[in-house]
């Protein structure tokens, strides 16, 4: 696992876009597994820019997000399908049938990944709990974790209450890629800005390697980056 720490959210943002860029530029095939979030926000906008004044095709990449509530409709602004068509599907040069979001058919998820060659990039957040994806602490997250429905944490749902109407209305449920598939992407690039989630980076790059710490399984991986701003690297 490497660790660049960044000045800010911009920089982190702007290093992350230029390797996804570079990847779609050098392989305009690519598979890429998407996720959302406030930290994919400035990455997705950065990366519509870049693709404008670089004149980068995405017209032939395919895209796999790595987790979705589970029951909100792509019509639902809080669903993370909406969140993808809304910052980045409807902004690039995006064929929209190469695009992937999970839902209640995860167990077959998986396949239709192998069937598109693997992921090339898989990109993540993380979870103020060390989540990556819905792989909750626990939770079966284990190395061994398959794609599946995933009971949300209280406190994931408070994290992610704001983009509802209210906490009520947060999905008890998830669908997520497991651990497993996850980890066979063949680059994982992992993104973290604030001070929120400095205690997650500690434990992900330092800690116990853990099905109570997810992300820490991604040091298992040959090549797999995080890129985190000063703030979130503040504990290491
Ligand atoms: C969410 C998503 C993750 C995301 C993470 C961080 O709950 N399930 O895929 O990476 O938590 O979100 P944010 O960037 O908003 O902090």
């Amino acid at each position: 696992m490497e660790l660049i720490i960044t000045k800010n959210s911009q920089e982190m943002a702007r290093k992350a876009t230029r390797i996804i860029a570079n990847l779609v530029k050098n392989k305009p095939k690519a598979v890429l597994g998407l996720a959302t979030g406030r930290t994919m926000i400035p990455v997705y906008k950065e990366l519509v820019k870049i693709a404008r004044k670089e004149k980068i095709d995405f017209s032939k990449i395919t895209t796999f997000n790595v987790d979705d509530y589970l029951g909100l409709s792509a019509k639902n602004p809080a669903s993370h399908a909406y969140y993808m068509n809304k910052h980045f599907f409807s902004k690039a040069n995006i064929n929209k049938k190469n695009t992937h979001l999970p839902d209640k058919n995860i167990k077959s998820y998986g396949k239709l990944i192998k069937k598109a060659g693997g992921i090339d990039l898989q990109l993540l957040g993380i979870g103020r709990n060390g989540h990556i994806g819905y792989n909750e602490p626990g939770q079966g997250s284990t190395l061994n974790s398959k794609d599946r429905k995933i009971k949300l944490t209280e406190n994931t749902r408070k994290a992610n209450s704001g983009a509802f109407p209210s906490l009520s209305k947060v999905p008890k449920y998830a669908v997520t890629l497991g651990i497993s598939t996850i980890l066979k992407a063949r680059e994982i690039l992992l993104l973290a800005n604030g001070k929120h989630k400095a205690d997650a980076i500690a434990k992900a790059v330092k800690g116990k390697i853990s099905s109570k710490n997810p992300a820490s399984f991604l040091r298992k991986h040959k090549n797999c980056l995080f890129i985190v701003d000063r703030e979130a690297g503040g504990k290491l």
